[in-house]
Parts: structure tokens; sequence; C-alpha cells
């Protein structure tokens, strides 16, 4: 199986490289990319410089013998951006409100909207972990669209009745939402019910 992880410039670029983790973990291929915007959260949140960017993100978040495959936003002629790369999943998370606005228009501007738009109209899984807050009716309205096209949309929205102690907990409750969604089996947060 093959994913795509799309990181852009909305808080939580936290979400986007556990995703891929997990991804990697169950075997499957994945493509990475972080939009600029994404790159200027990933150093405000995570302290990765812009210099050497892809260097120190799959150096401190990734396993040297299980890597994504890390493109450039504006990779147009990469895997992600064609329908016969054959994408299953794919995921854009943390997704911000101008990107689910491209998506949701299908005004597609570098490859993280291109490989979304590639997964509705192939009719894949594409999820959309956005964050914004508060919501305004342009941005509503978007989920709607997008949600209508086939898209899964997940408020980056962390619960708390399993308890979290720590922020890794936080966020894998949403990582294991996001894995859940698309039908990946994980033990990510404890279940209420089971
Ligand atoms: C530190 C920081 C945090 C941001 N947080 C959010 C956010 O949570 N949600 C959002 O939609 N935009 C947020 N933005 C604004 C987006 O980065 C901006 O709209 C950008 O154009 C998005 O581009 P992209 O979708 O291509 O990554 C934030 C910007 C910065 C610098």
């Amino acid at each position: 199986l093959k994913a795509f992880v799309g990181i852009t410039g909305a808080s939580g670029t936290i979400y986007g490289l556990r995703i891929a983790q997990e991804l990697l973990k169950r075997g499957l291929n994945v493509y990475l990319s972080v939009s600029k915007a994404g790159k200027i959260v990933a150093q405000e949140e995570l302290g990765i410089k812009n210099s050497n960017f892809k260097a120190e993100l799959l150096g401190r978040f990734f396993n040297p013998v299980q890597q994504p495959i890390y493109l450039e936003p504006d990779a147009l002629n990469s895997p992600p951006a064609s329908g016969s790369a054959g994408i299953d999943f794919c995921f854009i998370a943390p997704c911000s409100v101008s990107t689910l606005s491209h998506i949701a228009c299908g005004t597609g501007q570098n490859l993280i909207h291109r490989a979304a738009d590639v997964a509705l109209k192939e009719g894949k899984k594409l999820v959309l972990l956005v964050r914004e807050t508060p919501l305004s009716i342009i941005h509503l309205e978007n989920m709607l669209k997008a949600a209508k096209a086939g898209a899964l949309i997940l408020p980056a929205a962390p619960a708390f009745y399993h308890h979290p102690k720590t922020i890794d907990d936080l966020v894998d409750f949403l990582v294991g939402k996001c894995l859940d969604v698309v039908g990946l089996a994980n033990d990510l947060f404890p279940r209420y019910l089971k």
C-alpha cells in the first residue's frame, strides 16, 4: 500500500509526522511533503531549521531504515501528482484552512493540493485534519464541500475521556482517529467502548 502525507502551515506539524511514522511501521510506502508555510510552523513548533529542513526532519523523526520519500511541495512531476501512481491513502495533517479551500475548490497550487485532488478524483481515501479556530462560514462551507466530494474531515480536536497524561497522548488520539477512518487498525488510544 502507498500513502501520501502532506503537512501544511496549520498548527500541529507533529500530527503529520506521527501519521507518517505509523504508516511506515505498518509497511506502507510513504510520500511526505511539507508546504512552504508548513516549514515555518515546523520551525516554530519543533525547531526544525529551514536551512537544512529535509535532513533535520528525516534525521530527527524517522528511523534510518524506515524513511518516507520526501518531496518538495513544488515537485508536481512526482508520483503523488498523478492518479497512475495508485496512492491508496492521502492524509493532509495538519490541514490549514487555506489548503482546505484549495482542495474544496479544486484550485491546486502545489503537490499537497494536487495529491488531495487526485485522491478525490480517483475515489481514494482523503483525510483532512483541519486546524483553525474559530471557524468562519467560508471555512465551514469549504469543509462541507470537501466532505461532499468524498473527503473525511477530522477537526484537530482531541478528546479527554481517555485521561491523557502527556501531549503525546493528545496527539496519538488524533493520529489513531486518522488511521481508524481509513481502516488501519491501531492501539494508539484507549477505546471508550470496546
Ligand atoms: C505559527 C503559525 C501558526 C499557524 N496556524 C494556523 C492554523 O492553525 N490554521 C490555519 O489554517 N492556518 C494557520 N497559519 C496560517 C497558515 O500558515 C497560512 O494561511 C498559510 O498560507 C497556509 O499555507 P499552506 O496551506 O500552503 O500551508 C499559521 C501560521 C503560522 C506562522
